[in-house]
């Protein structure tokens, strides 16, 4: 494990015990409204599968996955989630297997060892994507597959700004440093939580473009068999403002599949 990557995983562990209560308290308005359900309904039937969760956090995005009966092993680079991953599997068993490793190297998994690979917004907060892809190539059996969230490459940069009009109606986005590659830690609140300075999340971030995102996969040898730009329903937009923009502008996340031939 890379230096950067223990880096990663200190920074998220300073995280943990906040992230971790309001995840579970339904907080994130973005995750329980929109993503989760989408991104559950973008995936395949993993009914018996063997699947291993990218970057699992505290073990909401494993639970979902044995909640539709899948066989899940859920790595992350964070002690700390890691801990509130387990003490929940110890206090409500879903048969989840967890362990810290870097979806980078996949270094506890043997090859061929999966039919899938799941990502539910990690994948974006690791240093190298290509290596992601090829390790997660090496641990899928042929004819498995991969199916990941991110936040959209083309919207969702360092310095995207919402632009308002009369009345702060959102009117557009703006997008610049589309090409940057620097790291730098992002301030994060969940989506529909007002927090202040204070109260954000500090995450590491590695920017990448859709570009990289696509020659990753293909670079492993994975083939691309599908993609989503999640848009909020009108009902949806109707609910929260952070849908309506959704809606009307650009879309805030990304999804794709690939499988191994
Ligand atoms: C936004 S959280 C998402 C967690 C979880 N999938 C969820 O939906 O709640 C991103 C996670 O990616 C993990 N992560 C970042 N880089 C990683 C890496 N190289 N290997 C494994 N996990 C990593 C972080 O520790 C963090 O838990």
């Amino acid at each position: 494990m890379s230096e950067q990557e223990g880096a990663v995983g200190r920074a998220w562990d300073r995280n943990a015990d906040a992230w971790t209560r309001q995840v579970r308290a339904g907080g994130d308005l973005l995750r329980e409204r929109m993503n989760r359900p989408m991104f559950m309904a973008f995936l395949p039937d993993l009914e018996g599968r063997n699947v291993i969760d990218l970057g699992c956090g505290e073990g909401s995005s494993a639970r979902m996955l044995a909640e539709v009966g899948a066989r899940v092993t859920g790595i992350d680079l964070s002690e700390g989630f890691l801990a509130a991953a387990a003490a929940e599997e110890a206090a409500r068993p879903r048969g989840i297997a967890y362990r810290r490793d870097s979806f980078t190297s996949l270094a506890t998994c043997d090859d061929a060892s999966f039919d899938a690979a799941v990502s539910f917004m990690a994948l974006m907060d690791g240093p190298s994507f290509p290596e992601a892809m090829r390790a997660t190539a090496r641990v899928l059996r042929s004819g498995g597959t991969l199916h990941f969230s991110v936040l959209h490459p083309c919207f969702w940069r360092r310095d995207s700004r919402w632009i308002a009009g009369g009345e702060g109606k959102i009117l557009g986005i703006v997008v610049s440093n589309y090409w940057s590659e620097t790291p730098y830690e992002d301030r994060v609140a969940f989506f529909g939580q007002n927090a202040g300075p204070g109260e954000r999340f500090a995450v590491p971030r590695f920017p990448m473009r859709m570009e990289d995102y696509v020659c990753g996969i293909a670079a492993a040898g994975l083939v691309i068999t599908g993609m989503s730009e999640p848009r909020p329903s009108e009902e949806l937009a109707r609910e929260h403002a952070i849908f309506r923009r959704q809606r009307d502008h650009a879309p805030m996340l990304l999804y794709i599949a690939a499988r191994k031939p």
